[in-house]
């Protein structure tokens, strides 16, 4: 078992983190209030071809497709300087861009991957409903064939990036057999007629990401569009989130840790009773144990990265690794809001921002609950 990084791999976690620090750390109190990602950020991240994160070079990506830990170290320092660009960038690789890549054909690559990849047009995937949360198998975003073409009608709800996506995953159902929905994946451009996103979210944490409604009204979709086949849907989505998972916990540790270093410092300053809060046990205690969990979650998010890029079986490990990163991360912002004491509640230190953007984590792409139940039912299923 090896534990340290490649070469390239401290490359990249130096690279990303003086970028971050020097772009991203600055604003991302700014973007928080706006409700708005930075558009020099913006330009500078296309740039440094972090939007082809996990995109082959030959479609202009930055080809860690087959290096996930790559990936997941690019993630988690963006995030350490700003969740909501954490998320947009694990949402935009992880769960629109790589399933493009891994599943479409080399018509829908050239046609949508390589403006993925350059960042022209951000991606997003549209899964959940009003009726369609945790049960994914609610769809019911109708696609209906007539002839060459499907007309999508429905409603996509918290879709993230949903208002600012250029290429669209839409789940939609596309039949019945046997009484169980059939659904099917298809790739949407925002160009559409009939495609308009509906109301922004006003979010309590990772504020600067949009997350949206999406309206489809006779949306008319080329079925060459289909991303695998069609019946296949939602096997797809779950297939296509077990990946993005991995994308999330790497955001997780990267606000963990940001969490972490900002309780080391404050308590290293702040002095009462005549000395630095970090002489007083009770501070060291939390602080250890953030750390361990911070560290726990990194290991976890790495292990489903190698397990992915070895092409072995990865979903429980991405289910795992979801569940202990976003649950390290609320502990660590947790902790970080405490040693700050009323210090913490206030805007002017960004613990505060923390504490609201780690709660995200675990809610969306499936929250702690259910990543217990594919946790559990995977175990059970393949028995002692
Ligand atoms: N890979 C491949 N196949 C899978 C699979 C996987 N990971 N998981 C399930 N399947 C298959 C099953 O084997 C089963 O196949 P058969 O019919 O051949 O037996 C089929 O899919 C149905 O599986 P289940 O019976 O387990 O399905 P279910 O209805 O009980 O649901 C669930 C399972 C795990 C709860 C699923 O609904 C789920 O993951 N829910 C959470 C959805 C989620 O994460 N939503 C977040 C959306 S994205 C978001 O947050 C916003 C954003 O913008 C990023």
């Amino acid at each position: 078992m090896e534990f340290s990084l490649t070469e390239k791999q401290k490359m990249l976690k130096k690279i990303t983190r003086q970028f971050a620090e020097e772009y991203i750390v600055p604003i991302a109190r700014e973007s928080d209030e706006k409700q708005e990602l930075d558009d020099k950020v913006f330009q500078k991240m296309k740039e440094m071809n972090y939007f082809g994160g996990c995109i082959p070079e030959e479609y202009g990506g930055a080809g860690l497709h087959n290096d996930t830990i790559g990936f997941s170290i690019i993630i988690e320092e963006i995030s350490r300087a700003d969740a909501a660009w954490g998320i947009t960038t694990a949402v935009h690789n992880g769960v629109a861009a790589y399933p493009i890549y891994k599943y479409g054909t080399e018509e829908q690559k050239q046609k949508f991957l390589i403006d993925l990849a350059k960042g022209n047009k951000i991606g997003a995937f549209c899964l959940t409903e009003a009726n369609a949360g945790s049960d994914a198998g609610g769809v019911q975003l109708t696609a209906v064939k007539d002839g060459d073409e499907y007309i999508l009608n429905g409603t996509k709800i918290f879709a993230t990036s949903g208002g600012i996506a250029g290429t669209l995953l839409v789940v939609a159902k596309t039949g019945e057999k046997e009484s169980r929905k059939q659904m099917t994946v298809f790739i949407v451009d925002n160009k559409t007629p009939g495609y308009s996103v509906g109301v922004k979210e006003d979010k309590m944490g990772v504020r600067a990401s949009n997350t949206s409604e999406l309206v489809f009204q006779d949306v008319r979709v080329p079925q060459e569009n289909i991303l695998g086949n069609p019946g296949e849907g939602f096997k797809m989505a779950m297939k296509i989130l077990d990946f993005g998972r991995i994308g999330i916990a790497a955001q997780c540790v990267g606000l963990g840790q940001a969490a972490l270093e900002a309780s080391i410092k404050y308590a290293n300053e702040r002095v009462q009773f005549n000395q630095p809060i970090g002489r007083f046990q009770a501070i060291q205690w939390k602080i250890a144990d953030m750390s361990c969990a911070i560290e726990s979650a990194r290991l976890f998010t790495f292990k489903a990265a190698y397990l992915h890029d070895i092409g072995s079986e990865f979903g429980i490990a991405s289910s795992m690794a979801k569940l202990v990163a976003s649950e390290a991360a609320m502990q660590a912002a947790h902790g970080a809001v405490q040693i700050h004491g009323g210090y913490g509640l206030m805007k002017a230190y960004p613990v505060e921002r923390y504490f609201r953007d780690a709660k995200m984590g675990e809610i969306y792409e499936g929250t702690s609950e259910i990543q217990r139940l594919v946790i559990a039912a995977n175990l059970l299923k393949k028995g002692a």
